[in-house]
């Protein structure tokens, strides 16, 4: 397809949890999407993608499937679903799924008929093994391999019935699904089929960089300090990933060219990322890297580095030239596992909360490929004040907590900085739409605590605030649908040594773009070789007032435009 739609479009997600309780048990529902949709579509967004709203025990917020094909009663009915996506669509938007089908949750009645015995037609549905030659199965040490898993423990479960092990990357209850098994994939595409036939756009698949594994599932190098091997280089963009995903296409979604599909791959480098998007090889039309939000970590995710613009720069700019001339970028900062980044990369002090929130959602904007904005972000939402490990609700906070200070003797008080900055509660404290005490959020307990701060930062405020974080989103959104050098400029990055600035142009046809943001509380000085004509250039947008000789306030951003 050429140009395809989602090329000028931009999408919103939202974590429904989190979003909007219409029923008053402290958790956000269908109807109360419905409520808000129009502030969403305020925004001018062209999609939007819902986390899973499928039935699951929410060991992970419903990143734990236990039926594919109906709602959980917590979120509400299939008519509510229906009547959502008929809204969405009224509205000139669209709707995109999460696929979670890396695995299935425990109580998914295909993992039940897969643990009821050793010749149980599911059996080879999902992960089954041994235990490690030589040792009794159930003791310490006689996992089949050595894995971790990514919410702390084992990646192996024991199930004393049958004597065997079962795999799970992720939560015990969370088993990973067997994609060498034709039956399994089989069952997937007919469940794709079926919400595409409903009515919905596409589909963003978690973690689907995880389903072709090392059949030999070997153990994996331990790093010092550590109690478990790394599985990762096993598990991620496996032997067949590429092969799987073709097929996916092939079976769901050749003929129906209007779908979006973007794949989430923690594992993914430039150069797979350039094969998972080429359109000619028929996978996925972009991918979520994780590059650029794991440059603040080293090899021990639970440190924390500061961040060097320079080698954030250098990320992406690898991206950009990596993907310019075959497949497609998604841009994005935020999403439900990461930090708030006003409060990661910005300062979400009340001097600079409301300009470092716009510089940054202009540099990502403006960048070639589609961006994806995370519920909140719009309003320039912060991390949160969480004073102890009780205030915590999500699995892999918990589970690192317990695994780094009950097993690696970390101190409890080091663990929770780490958490602070870090953890995915971050970004899922409730939706903050005005001041009132739960931030009309719900009228009942919320599943976890409002960020004090919406009695500042929230949605009727911004809404109402021409100059609000939600407006200059606006403006971004409208640019790139009204001017094709966004869209579909070459980009070219400038001063990538400099620490303080992210600089760069974009070019398409006669028209050429000129982004600086200012990373820093200080003002400083773009020394650029054409500063002079740049400097009388149209200013298109900025968030502070207009520089003289491009020398620009703290976090302020600057877009300029010209034609030759
Ligand atoms: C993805 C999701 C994350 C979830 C994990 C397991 O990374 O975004 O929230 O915990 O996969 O499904």
């Amino acid at each position: 397809m050429e140009n395809p739609w989602w090329h000028s479009g931009v999408v919103y997600q939202i974590y429904p949890r989190s979003f909007a309780d219409a029923d008053g048990d402290g958790m956000g529902d269908l109807k109360g999407i419905i409520r808000h949709l129009d502030h969403i579509a305020g925004l001018g967004v062209d999609v939007i993608w819902l986390s899973p709203i499928y039935r699951s025990p929410q060991d992970d917020n419903g990143y734990d499937i236990s039926e594919y094909q109906d709602i959980d009663p917590v979120f509400g009915t299939l008519e509510d679903f229906d009547e959502l996506l008929a809204a969405v669509h009224e509205r000139g938007m669209r709707l995109v799924m999460d696929l979670v089908v890396n695995h299935s949750s425990d109580e998914h009645a295909w993992f039940v008929e897969s643990r009821a015995g050793k010749d149980s037609p599911k059996r080879d549905w999902y992960w089954w093994r041994p235990a490690r030659a030589g040792m009794e199965p159930g003791t310490p040490g006689a996992e089949p391999n050595n894995w971790g898993s990514v919410f702390g423990g084992s990646a192996w479960e024991y199930d004393p019935a049958s004597g065997e092990y079962y795999l799970h990357i992720f939560s015990r209850k969370q088993p990973d699904l067997n994609w060498e098994n034709p039956e399994v994939r089989e069952a997937v595409y007919a469940m794709m089929n079926w919400w595409l036939d409903r009515g919905v756009d596409g589909f963003r698949m978690d973690v689907i960089d995880h389903i072709s594994k090392d059949t030999a599932l070997p153990d994996g190098a331990v790093p010092p300090g550590s109690l478990y091997g790394v599985g990762a280089p096993h598990y991620m963009n496996g032997p067949r990933n590429h092969e799987f995903l073709h097929e996916m296409h092939e079976r769901v979604f050749a003929g129906r060219d209007e779908m979006l599909t973007v794949g989430e791959m923690p594992g993914v480098t430039v150069e797979e990322a350039i094969r998972y998007t080429d359109p000619a090889r028929g996978e996925v039309d972009m991918v979520f890297g994780f590059e650029h939000v794991f440059v603040d970590r080293g090899p021990d995710p639970w440190l924390l580095y500061p961040l060097q613009l320079t080698k954030l720069k250098a990320i992406f700019g690898r991206w950009q030239a990596g993907l310019a001339e075959v497949g497609w970028n998604s841009l994005y900062w935020n999403n439900h596992d990461q930090p708030r980044v006003v409060s990661r990369f910005g300062d979400d002090s009340p001097e600079y909360r409301v300009r470092s929130a716009k510089m940054l959602g202009a540099v990502l904007h403006l960048h070639r490929g589609t961006p994806y904005i995370y519920q909140g972000e719009e309003l320039g939402m912060t991390n949160a004040p969480f004073a102890t490990i009780a205030d915590f609700r999500d699995i892999e906070a918990l589970g690192h907590y317990a695994q780094a200070v009950d097993h690696e003797g970390r101190s409890p008080e080091d663990v929770l900085t780490v958490l602070r900055a870090r953890g995915r509660d971050n970004a899922r404290t409730p939706m903050q739409w005005d001041s009132s005490p739960q931030a009309g959020f719900t009228t009942g307990t919320p599943w976890l605590a409002v960020n004090p701060n919406h009695t500042e930062i929230n949605a009727a405020a911004a809404v109402q605030d021409p100059d609000s974080v939600y407006h200059f989103y606006r403006r971004l959104i409208e640019l790139r649908h009204k001017d094709p050098v966004v869209v579909y400029g070459d980009f070219t990055m400038l001063l990538p040594g400099d620490e303080k600035l992210y600089a760069f142009t974009r070019r398409h046809g006669d028209a050429e773009l000129l982004v600086i943001g200012n990373f820093s509380g200080e003002r400083v000085r773009a020394e650029l070789a054409d500063a002079e004509a740049w400097a009388s250039a149209e200013l298109v947008l900025t968030n502070a007032p207009a520089p003289a000789d491009l020398e620009l306030e703290p976090w302020q951003v600057v877009i300029y435009r010209r034609s030759a």
